[in-house]
């Protein structure tokens, strides 16, 4: 977020190459005699400047420090455009799959924070790094929160199946419930039915975790920025061994029923975007994902 410039530039050591000023995206740099100054008053506080300056001659206080992995071990050389297989990382987003079969063996703690650290390496609306991430470490607790989504469920259905309720929906805000009447009515009520009478589990598919990411007020692009961490860490987690999958029906009811929000102690003025179900994974395929042809559109002005 633009706020106060915390940078410091040692005059000292500058030699004066301009690196610093060409990468700033505040212009909060400068030239002067030679010598790279702050003379802006707006600041990201991104750290483009210190990460590029051959002479170490920069410091961003406001940056904090690098998020040290507990079971990753990292190299902090900055890697080079060009400098990686781009074949292995397509590999990598090819073969992540949306998981629906796991182990009942637990994700350690030290996996769970290391994803949430792995999140906030993704780029985010003015460096405002507003996003926020809630754990569920417990198969049990991973249940209870399933209980408290089918009950959301189960009265949006309830309201659905009502032809008059649906009308008046539509003619005072919309054709909301009609829809979810046309798309999921009939799925959901299947699902809640498989869950009461039987304990399968088709909403978290077993996963004996949980990872929500939402947004603060206060970020720029709250929706956004949740959505740039959780594919960091949906990738991150294949490679760690992990499986996972985006509960959407789990975001609609932590969305729209503050019941579930207080329960999970989320703040009322955060927003979730994201669900993620985790753990060890009990499938395995033979190839990487197919997707429709895609034609991009070309615009030449
Ligand atoms: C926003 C979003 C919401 C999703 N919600 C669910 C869900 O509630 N339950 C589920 O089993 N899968 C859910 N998925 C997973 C999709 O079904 C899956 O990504 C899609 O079928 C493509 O398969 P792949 O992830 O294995 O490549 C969701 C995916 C996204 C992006
Ligand atoms: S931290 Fe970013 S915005 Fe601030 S002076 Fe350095 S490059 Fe510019
Ligand atoms: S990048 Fe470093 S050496 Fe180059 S002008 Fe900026 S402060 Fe000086």
């Amino acid at each position: 977020m633009t706020g106060p410039v915390s940078t410091q530039i040692d005059g000292e050591k500058c030699i004066g190459c301009g690196l610093c000023l060409a990468v700033c995206p505040d212009r909060t740099i400068a030239l002067q005699g030679g010598v790279a100054t702050v003379n802006g008053t707006e600041c990201i506080s991104c750290g483009h400047c210190q990460a590029v300056c051959p002479v170490g001659a920069i410091s961003v206080p406001e940056i904090g420090a690098f998020l040290h992995l507990a079971t990753i071990h990292e190299d902090l050389h900055w890697l080079p455009h060009g400098d990686y297989d781009p074949a292995s990382l397509v590999r990598l987003m090819r073969s992540r799959r949306s998981c629906r079969n796991y182990t009942d063996k637990p994700v350690s703690g030290e996996m769970l924070k290391d994803l949430v650290k792995i999140g906030t390496t993704a780029p985010s609306g003015t460096n405002s790094q507003g996003w926020t991430f809630t754990i569920i470490d417990r198969r049990q607790d991973v249940i209870k929160l399933g209980k408290l989504v089918a009950l959301f469920f189960k009265k949006l259905n309830r309201m659905a199946e009502n032809p008059l309720l649906r009308l008046a929906a539509r003619l005072f805000g919309g054709d909301r419930l009609g829809s979810y009447y046309r798309k999921y009515y009939r799925t959901v009520a299947h699902g809640l039915r498989e869950w009461e009478e039987q304990g399968v589990d088709r909403l978290f598919h077993g996963a004996v975790a949980v990872i929500m990411v939402g947004g603060t007020e206060n970020a720029s692009c709250p929706a956004e920025d949740a959505m740039l961490a959780t594919q960091n860490m949906l990738l991150a987690a294949h490679a760690m061994g992990l499986g996972t999958c985006l509960i959407g029906f789990a975001v609609e009811a932590v969305k729209n029923d503050p019941a579930i929000k207080k329960q999970l102690s989320i703040p009322a003025a955060e927003t979730v975007h994201a669900v993620i179900a985790l753990g060890h994974p009990a499938e395995r395929y033979r190839e990487v994902c197919g997707r429709k042809e895609v034609v991009p559109r070309y615009a030449r002005l």
